[in-house]
């Protein structure tokens, strides 16, 4: 039924900048986003154990009737890459793909930057990706937890927001980069400190944006797409405090969200 919900799941509030997106794209779509906020951060966790929370997440979606799964976290994406299409409770669609196809088409020196969790970097997924893509171009990464941590605050500009996005951008940017990847969900909610500080010369990629589209064309191809002309629901839940995600919810995204739901952990 194309009224049943899509699922989108992040550590804390980063998936709200691919809800975001989603929303723009399809806004009669019904929208339930969890976040982990208890286990946050993601980044610095083993991988098998972040692929073990994103199961059981998708199993709390598969029991919500969702009717996809949006993993709007690059972390879990790249835990669990080889179980999106059909190793979950549902069908998944994660950001790394789409982030990597948009950032080897952006390129036009072939020199690509990344910032991303401690995780992300560390599988080297992005350069996999977009050295099977285009295999003359060099992706230069650089982790940044510091700026996840800040996201995560709703800290998002002011001097010393602008000092640690210096410090994370300095050796890429030494590089000559003409492309950064913002190849963390909560990136995205910084973008207008990080595109002030990388320059005119710096396309930034958000994969959010290219998943967006992914999910609407996957939609649309398999006839699920929500046809309702109305504005969808939208339900909130954290294994956190509801009061303090809603607190830096609104400050990222204001007007959106106003209530949400303590989840239990489930695993
Ligand atoms: N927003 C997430 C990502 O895209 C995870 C951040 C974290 O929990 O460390 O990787």
């Amino acid at each position: 039924m194309p009224s049943r919900s899509i699922g989108i799941f992040d550590s804390g509030e980063g998936g709200l900048t691919v809800a975001r997106e989603i929303v723009r794209h399809m806004p009669g779509e019904n929208l339930i986003y969890v976040c982990d906020t208890a286990r946050f951060p993601y980044g610095p966790r083993p991988l098998s154990q972040v692929r073990g929370f994103l199961r059981d997440f998708t199993r709390f979606f598969a029991d919500q009737d969702c009717k996809l799964v949006v993993v709007a976290c690059n972390t879990a994406t790249v835990a669990a890459l080889d179980l999106l299409d059909d190793g979950l409770a549902l069908p998944a669609i994660g950001v790394v793909g789409p982030g990597a196809r948009a950032a080897a088409t952006a390129t036009r020196n072939g020199r690509i930057g990344v910032v991303a969790t401690q995780a992300t970097c560390a599988s080297r997924i992005y350069p996999r990706l977009i050295a099977g893509l285009r295999p003359a171009v060099t992706v230069r990464q650089q982790p940044c937890p510091v700026l996840v941590i800040r996201a995560e605050e709703g800290v998002i500009d002011g001097p010393q927001v602008r000092e640690d996005v210096r410090r994370c951008l300095a050796p890429l940017l030494a590089e000559d980069i003409d492309t950064l990847v913002l190849g963390c969900t909560h990136f995205p909610h910084m973008q207008h400190v990080i595109a002030e500080i990388a320059g005119p010369g710096v396309t930034l990629v958000d994969p959010g944006v290219a998943t967006g589209r992914e999910v609407a064309r996957r939609l649309a191809a398999s006839a699920q797409a929500n046809p309702s002309g109305d504005t969808g629901r939208r339900s909130f839940y954290t294994t956190g405090d509801p009061q303090r995600f809603i607190r830096v919810a609104s400050r990222l995204w204001p007007g959106v969200v106003k209530t949400a739901e303590r989840i239990p952990l489930v695993v």
